[in-house]
């Protein structure tokens, strides 16, 4: 062999004894491991939904005011009781957590609450990959709307900030903590303010909220074009794969990942 391909072979073959050695290595548990990513995948879904509304895309905390509190340091044997049954660490002060579990009338049953723990987890464990919150995919309603608001970023501001609680046009998720609102010129007053509401955090930035003006005029925008019906009969039937936010999409995603990698780890 030459000198001169003496080092570019070397070097290959080097490359392979690497691969060899970190192949080898990898984890017995591949399974395990491959079902803690797609619980972290599909917890990404709940977390957008329900969670970053107030606490950021990675438990970061998105405002100043004490509705919004970081959880990136959260202690991984309670939360799933904090989000469960709700948290209040503090009775004299108004701010809490409401419940998000079926059982302390929710809308998450047991199994998207272990895949929010999961996709949670993976902020706090360095080898983990975090995926990607799921953007909004949510269309403005029909009704003619004449303002200087923009019905379609509005439609984003709602699903990010308001769905988890209050449902697909504000028709709420039949429970009292989440609840349908009337739309009117009042309801985006509300949810900048708080008014006084218990669990509804002031999403306003000059009280401490992460919504500016611009976007406050945009979701009354899309909130307009929501056609309001005569109430409905009986409460809307919460179906985690019908849920908004590009959930829906998700579960799409989610299945096509889902079927994917199964059949990448039969295959391998
Ligand atoms: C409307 C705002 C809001 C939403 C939405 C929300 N939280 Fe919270 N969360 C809070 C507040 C406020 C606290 C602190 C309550 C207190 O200290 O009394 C809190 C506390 C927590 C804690 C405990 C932190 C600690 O200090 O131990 C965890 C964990 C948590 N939230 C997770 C979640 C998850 C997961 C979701 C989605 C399922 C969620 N939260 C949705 C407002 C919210
Ligand atoms: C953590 C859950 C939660 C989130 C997030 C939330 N709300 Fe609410 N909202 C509630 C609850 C619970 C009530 C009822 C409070 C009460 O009656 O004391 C309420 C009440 C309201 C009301 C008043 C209803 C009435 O008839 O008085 C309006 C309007 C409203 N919310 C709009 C919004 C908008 C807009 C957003 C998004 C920017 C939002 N909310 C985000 C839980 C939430």
């Amino acid at each position: 062999m030459s000198k001169r391909l003496a080092l570019p072979v070397a070097s290959i073959i080097f490359g392979f004894i690497l691969i060899g050695i970190v192949v080898s290595n990898t984890p017995i548990s591949h399974a395990q491991e491959g079902e803690q990513n797609l619980a972290a995948l599909r917890g990404s879904a709940v977390y957008a939904e329900f969670c970053a509304a107030c606490h950021g895309p990675e438990g970061e905390a998105i405002g100043s005011a004490p509705g919004f509190v970081s959880i990136a340091e959260f202690d991984p044997a309670t939360v799933r009781a904090q989000i469960v049954k709700g948290y209040d660490s503090d009775e004299n002060t108004p701010v809490k957590m409401v419940g998000y579990g079926i059982e302390a009338g929710g809308p998450l049953q047991s199994g998207p609450i272990d895949d929010v723990v999961a996709y949670m987890l993976t902020w706090q464990t360095p080898e983990a990959d975090t995926p990607e919150l799921p953007a909004a995919n949510l269309e403005p309603g029909s009704a003619a709307y004449t303002g200087s608001g923009d019905p379609a970023e509005g439609a984003v501001v709602y699903a990010y900030s308001c769905l988890g609680c209050h449902g697909r046009d504000a028709k709420g998720r039949g429970e009292s903590n989440f609840p349908r609102f009337k739309i009117d010129e009042n309801s985006v007053r509300v949810a900048a303010t708080g008014d006084g509401h218990g669990f509804v955090a002031a999403f306003a930035d000059n009280a401490g909220g992460p919504l500016t003006p611009a976007q406050l005029d945009n979701l009354d925008a899309y909130l307009r074009t929501i056609e309001v019906e005569e109430e409905e009969e009986g409460p809307q039937g919460v179906t985690i794969l019908l849920m908004v936010l590009g959930l829906g999409a998700v579960g799409l995603v989610g299945g096509v990942y889902v079927a994917a990698v199964r059949q990448g780890r039969a295959a391998g």
